[in-house]
């Protein structure tokens, strides 16, 4: 709230609105579309088109590929008539459907030099203009159609952060090391308050999503689970304490590591989290505003789980199951207030308060995502919705790690205590951090 927002003066009126304050379904619509593209706008047309690794996809099939989402899944279904822009598009833009047939691989995305940007952005305004028509039919719609407007609203959330993140590494990767954006205010630098165990009895709760509103299908069923009793840290782990583990050597001592993790140290040559550059014999990171010395105070950000996980192994304690993250999270009744999200602009993770209290447990929504040691499994119940659309989370459900809460590039609206994203154990560009349990 100390800083003005750098999206806002980018961005129409509407996207500074939050998009769940919004109810009407065009309004909603039309900020969440405008949102990806203001994400764009600082970027050159070059900027949009290269993918430096497979995880990382270009800004323009990120454009192009959640409107494939609308057309494919609203406009195609729903809209009578209704002709696609472009026949190569399914081709081009699907993602990962097998039900939707053959698409470029994912690691050939970079090659897409057509269509160009600009044509991208007509397939969008032809996209949006027909998804005015759809709208216009509300009450003749099915609740088939709404559920999955709803997706495609989330989903092109999910893709927001992925701009965010990908955008970061694009420009990271560039011998230039250009700024995204200039920061509109200097990071406040103070020391964090102190870190503090928080204890939350053990028992049977229930978890998983069961109120109003919309989740994902990973979020169901909702079910009992034990836990016994935990503590759990009342902030995210800062630079300065990671900075500690570093300099007690944790990237030279196998001890602390996973069998798999000790082999990407060596491999990777990891001495630091990723971004992270000695200058001047002192500790920068790359980030959205240029090369920035770290901030002791803010939350470590851009870690594997390989590296949270040896951190808590360092201090003799773990990881969170996400179990116990949810479980937590709702006990000490976690909001979204005071965390960053991407609305904010500022793309980091934000030191808290120094005068934060110490017994109250802070940073669970927003800020940075927390690795769990909990593999990313069906809960009990699970199903898989018939259809190409029961390919968007199921098929996924092995070997990955569940991360929960949300970040400084998650959209506040897309988040919730019940959410679970979910990646490979060794892969640090998204704006990932660490929470300790003992
Ligand atoms: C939930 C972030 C792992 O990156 O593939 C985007 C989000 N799903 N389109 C991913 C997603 C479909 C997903 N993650
Ligand atoms: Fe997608």
């Amino acid at each position: 709230p100390a800083f003005p927002s750098l999206l806002m003066s980018l961005a129409p009126a509407a996207v500074s609105v939050s998009a769940s304050a919004i109810s009407s379904p065009v309004l909603r619509f039309q900020a969440v579309r405008q949102q990806s593209e203001a994400l764009c706008r600082p970027l050159l047309p070059e900027d949009t088109v290269v993918q430096p690794v497979i995880d990382v996809s270009p800004p323009k099939w990120h454009l192009a590929h959640t409107t494939w989402f609308w057309e494919t899944f609203l406009l195609r279904e729903y809209l009578p008539g209704y002709q696609v822009f472009h026949p190569d598009y399914a081709f081009l833009f699907n993602s990962y459907y097998n039900s939707l047939g053959s698409r470029v691989n994912r690691a050939d995305r970079g090659t897409l030099s057509r269509p160009a940007l600009a044509e991208v952005y007509q397939y969008r305004q032809h996209i949006d203009e027909h998804m005015q028509l759809l709208l216009a039919l509300a009450d003749t719609l099915p609740a088939a159609c709404w559920e999955v407007f709803e997706l495609g609203l989330q989903h092109e959330q999910q893709h927001q952060e992925l701009l965010a993140t990908d955008i970061k590494y694009i420009l990271s990767t560039s011998p230039l090391a250009p700024a995204y954006q200039m920061a509109s205010a200097p990071t406040p630098a103070h020391l964090a308050p102190p870190m503090a165990w928080l204890p939350v009895p053990g028992g049977v709760y229930r978890i998983g999503f069961e109120e109003e509103g919309f989740c994902f299908d990973n979020e169901q069923a909702p079910h009992d689970t034990y836990v016994a009793d935990f503590e759990l840290q009342n902030r995210l782990v800062t630079n300065a304490e990671y900075l500690e583990f570093m300099e007690a050597g944790g990237y030279r001592d196998f001890r602390y590591w996973l069998g798999e993790g000790w082999d990407l140290v060596q491999q990777q040559t990891w001495e630091a989290p990723l971004y992270w550059v000695l200058h001047h014999g002192r500790w920068h990171r790359f980030t959205h505003h240029g090369l920035q010395p770290v901030n002791m105070a803010a939350p470590v950000t851009h870690i594997s789980f390989y590296e949270a996980d040896a951190y808590a192994n360092w201090r003799g304690h773990r990881l969170p199951t996400e179990q116990e993250w949810e479980i937590a999270a709702r006990h000490f009744g976690a909001t979204a207030a005071g965390g960053t999200f991407l609305e904010s602009g500022l793309f980091d993770p934000q030191p808290l308060p120094a005068d934060a209290s110490a017994d109250q447990c802070h940073q669970l929504l927003g800020d940075a995502w927390e690795w769990t040691y909990s593999a990313y499994h069906p809960y009990p119940g699970y199903q898989r919705a018939a259809g190409a659309l029961g390919e968007y989370n199921g098929k996924f459900m092995v070997n990955q790690l569940v991360l929960r809460g949300g970040s400084c590039a998650t959209p506040e609206s897309h988040i919730r205590l019940t959410y679970r994203n979910f990646f490979q154990a060794d892969k640090r560009w998204q704006f990932t951090g660490i929470r300790l349990a003992r």
